[in-house]
């Protein structure tokens, strides 16, 4: 069959469909110090992935100075905010665990473009790499897995670059990581459960204390119907100082996701994931973990830490100053959209807790 060109052009453009275009997105919310607490909710349940950890409510968490404002862009001042763990206290190994905060957003979001630009992650000391650490910045929906999650910037122990998971109910691989920088492994292609498909980073600086040494940087998420693709920005980098220039404000242009680059992880959905199907009204998540499912699961096999003590939790009791800088220090959060009927959708969900913490460190 002979196409004409005005059938080739209609394709061209049924091609680009679906593909989200700079100029479509706007700001839809920004999360940073002026509502930071007013807008995320302090869970304080028991940890659902079995950590060693006392996650506090905002009270408890404002009152012992966990969570708050601070310096940050690694300069003084308090224009960031602060989730911070417990480094003061030794605590028992066989007790709740050290105590930490884990925050989720109000709102709910379906596909959009989420740029974090964070100036510090929990890391442990030099000599500990983050032995005992399980920090996560992730997004997720209700009934787990069925409305999937998505970890955006994750990882435990002596891990020195960032792992990127995707976790969502049966019948989502995602085969290839097409698109993302070469350094970037598959490690597991399948998406169900507690597993998840994963991709490991080989990029300097994405986790832990290199990522502060260089004063943190941008992770942005793109969520389409079709790809959930992850960048890492370093401070310094240009493309980070366009991002945070103008403040984000309703009036500055939105970001241009194609002149991000390669996407340090690419989960490109095709024909074995319907992206859409499986991905739905995640709230915005910052925590910060002990041992549990992850950490402590892989401690006995993790050399550098398994040298330190014989359990995750024997470690993590006993050396609260080995978690000074275990905190975050979030700049901003900001949340762009695609303004068509249909294309993104925020929903806002039942207030878990009132209480809004609002103090100065
Ligand atoms: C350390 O423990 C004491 C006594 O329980 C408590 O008052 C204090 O707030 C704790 N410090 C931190 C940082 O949690
Ligand atoms: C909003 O962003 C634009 C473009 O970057 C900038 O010119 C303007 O000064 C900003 N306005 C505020 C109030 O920050």
């Amino acid at each position: 069959m002979v196409l004409s060109t005005t059938a080739l052009a209609a394709l061209a453009a049924a091609a680009v469909a679906g593909v989200a275009r700079a100029a479509d997105y706007a700001l839809v919310d920004q999360y940073d110090k002026t509502n930071f607490f007013s807008e995320f909710d302090f869970f304080s349940g028991p940890d659902p992935t079995h950590g060693y950890v006392d996650y506090v409510d905002a009270t408890t968490a404002n009152n012992r100075q966990l969570a708050g404002y601070a310096g940050g862009k690694g300069k003084g001042g308090n224009d960031a905010v602060y989730l911070g763990v417990d480094h003061v206290n030794v605590t028992q190994p066989s007790g709740t665990g050290r105590s930490s905060v884990r925050v989720s957003s109000r709102k709910a979001y379906t596909r959009g473009l989420f740029v974090a630009d964070i100036a510090h992650m929990p890391a442990g000391s030099a000599q500990s790499s983050s032995c005992g650490l399980w920090p996560a910045f992730w997004m997720f929906g209700p009934n787990w897995p069925s409305s999937g999650e998505i970890d955006i910037l994750e990882g435990v122990n002596s891990q020195q670059s960032n792992a990127v998971t995707l976790h969502t109910s049966d019948g989502c691989t995602i085969q290839n990581t097409a698109g993302a920088v070469a350094s970037t492994k598959l490690v597991s292609s399948n998406c169900y459960g507690s597993t998840g498909c994963g991709q490991q980073t080989d990029e300097a600086g994405t986790f832990g204390s290199a990522f502060n040494a260089q004063g943190g940087g941008i992770y942005a998420v793109e969520w389409t119907d079709s790809a959930i693709s992850v960048w890492f920005f370093p401070r310094d980098s240009a493309t980070t100082q366009q991002l945070s220039s103008g403040g984000g404000n309703a009036t500055a242009p939105p970001p241009d996701t194609s002149t991000f680059g390669q996407p340090l992880a690419a989960f490109v959905g095709g024909s074995s994931c319907s992206i859409d199907s499986h991905f739905r009204d995640h709230a915005l998540t910052f925590n910060t973990a002990f041992c549990g499912d992850w950490a402590g699961k892989v401690w006995s096999s993790d050399a550098k830490c398994a040298a330190l003590a014989g359990t995750c939790e024997e470690y993590v009791a006993a050396n609260p100053a080995a978690f000074a800088d275990a905190y975050w220090l979030i700049n901003s959060v900001k949340v762009y959209q695609q303004q068509q009927a249909g294309n993104g959708a925020a929903t806002r969900r039942s207030r878990l807790d009132t209480q809004s913490a609002k103090f100065r460190l």
